[in-house]
């Protein structure tokens, strides 16, 4: 059972999406053991951007993210990382496939709805940033 780090991002919330964005991962069968709605600090940003310091989106990027609320998750699954960016879509709403969360609900690079993490190392990394172990609830 592999574990991904999801997040609504601050358009998407204000929007009102987040149920909507949660209910196609439980349709997919996958599991939310942890979610809270929180606004993510500038230290936060910093940690969970870090590989992308320097890049010409950097700064408009971290400011979107900690514009307003973002709702952090953590979610089960058989393949979750790599299925879970295939629900997603492209980064570029742009290029999203409608039926894809981007496709279906974005327009622009700079408010794309969704974060999700790309590979198993950065699943962890990013969990451990967001959650601490006792905030995961069995959800079977
Ligand atoms: S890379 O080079 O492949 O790692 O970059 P990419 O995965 O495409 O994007 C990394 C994160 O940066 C966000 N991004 C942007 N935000 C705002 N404006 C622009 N132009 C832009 N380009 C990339 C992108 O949404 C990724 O963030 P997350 O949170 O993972 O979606």
């Amino acid at each position: 059972m592999e574990r991904t780090f999801l997040m609504v991002k601050p358009d998407a919330v204000r929007r009102g999406l987040i149920g909507s964005i949660i209910a196609r991962f439980e349709a997919k069968g996958f599991k939310m053991i942890a979610g809270k709605l929180m606004i993510i600090s500038d230290e936060l940003v910093k940690k969970h951007y870090f590989e992308h310091e320097g890049r010409p989106y950097y700064n408009d990027l971290t400011t979107f993210m900690t514009s307003g609320p973002v709702f952090a998750m953590v979610w089960e699954g058989n393949d979750i990382i790599k299925l879970s960016r295939f629900m997603m879509g492209s980064t570029d709403p742009e290029k999203a496939t409608p039926g894809t969360i981007r496709g279906d609900y974005a327009t622009r690079m700079n408010r794309n709805v969704i974060h999700g993490s790309d590979s198993a190392e950065n699943a962890e990394r990013e969990i451990r940033l967001f959650f601490e172990e006792e905030e995961f609830v069995s959800n079977k």
